[in-house]
């Protein structure tokens, strides 16, 4: 099915032609705000006008929600959010799914989510609500705008995501990011690997050709690319037993990793960056470190996606 006018749930249902226009997109919307600081006069106005796309994030989130508002705002469509369900009905009892079809029940032309592990909220959108439905992140299945703003930096640093060779660093298991990374990345040509505890091994059939590193230098010397991730806590459950102080002894990017990376390598992190424990500071402090760059490029990338869902006429000259 292609994203034009469909929901964007997982990266999978993207194919080629949907990637290009959205890098396309993305790419031209980026250049052309850091030449105007506009991009509203690209979109037709009779498309958008009267477009109101709304959101709910049942977990926490900075860079996420607030690009997808940043770039319903740069488009010139209405952006109403459910961003806090303590100040919501949920406190009252309301469930989670109730709370969706109450909010789609107000007739929104996309919904932007971000939720934990809920059957029922799952098999409601994947059977269809009566709008476009983006994905800001769901469980620890997928997040497919972060793989494709990772994709549009590393194609941005290299010139090509193909034969890039991505390292993915940290607790690969509860990662979303690192799901989704993992199947634009081969898409698109690159090779991916990974290094993590035996804690926080990937089980899903995908992983199985990527290489595993033993340690950080080795997969340093390997990459073109390093991707550092967050240790997802919340999502453990009791079911991983690594300490902070065990996993940081071992996998932490920090001063002593820098220089087995290639001088031209590419340091990425999807955010929020556990400073200390995912990365020393010099490793922000690193000038291959584009986690900044990620971030601006999220705000473009997502307003890409928003005009494909809603069907905006982006007049590309
Ligand atoms: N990368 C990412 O999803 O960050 P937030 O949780 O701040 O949205």
């Amino acid at each position: 099915m292609p994203i034009r006018g469909n929901s964007l749930i997982s990266i999978q249902q993207l194919n080629s032609q949907d990637l290009e226009t959205i890098f396309k997109t993305a790419q031209f919307f980026k250049a052309r705000f850091q030449k105007y600081r506009r991009i509203d006069d690209r979109v037709q106005a009779e498309d958008k006008a009267q477009k109101v796309v709304t959101t709910i994030f049942a977990e926490p989130s900075t860079r996420t929600r607030l690009s997808f508002e940043m770039a319903c705002a740069r488009l010139g469509v209405k952006c109403l959010g459910l961003e806090d369900l303590n100040s919501s009905s949920v406190v009252k009892g309301e469930t989670l799914e109730d709370t969706f079809r109450n909010v789609l029940a107000m007739q929104p032309d996309a919904l932007i989510v971000r939720y934990g592990q809920h059957l029922d909220v799952d098999q409601m959108l994947e059977a269809g609500v009566g709008c476009p439905v983006i994905s800001g992140g769901i469980g620890a299945s997928e997040h497919p705008t972060q793989a494709l703003l990772d994709a549009m930096t590393i194609e941005e640093h290299f010139g090509s995501v193909k034969n890039q060779r991505v390292l993915l660093v940290g607790d690969i298991l509860h990662s979303r990011v690192a799901n989704s990374n993992m199947f634009l990345l081969k898409k698109l040509g690159a090779e991916v690997g990974y290094c993590t505890p035996d804690e926080f091994v990937p089980q899903k059939s995908e992983w199985k050709e990527a290489r595993r590193f033993a340690n950080l230098k080795e997969g340093f010397q390997w990459a073109t690319t390093v991707m550092g991730l967050r240790m997802q806590k919340e999502r453990h459950a009791g079911d991983a037993n690594m300490s902070i102080d065990g996993y940081r002894d071992q996998f932490r990017i920090s001063k002593e990793h820098l220089p087995h990376l290639d001088p031209k390598g590419l340091i990425m992190h999807p955010g929020p960056v556990m400073i200390g424990v995912d990365f020393t500071p010099e490793v922000l402090g690193d000038s291959r470190c584009k986690v900044l760059d990620q971030v601006t490029n999220g705000v473009y990338l997502r307003a890409a996606v928003i005009a494909e869902v809603l069907q905006l006429k982006v007049v590309m000259s």
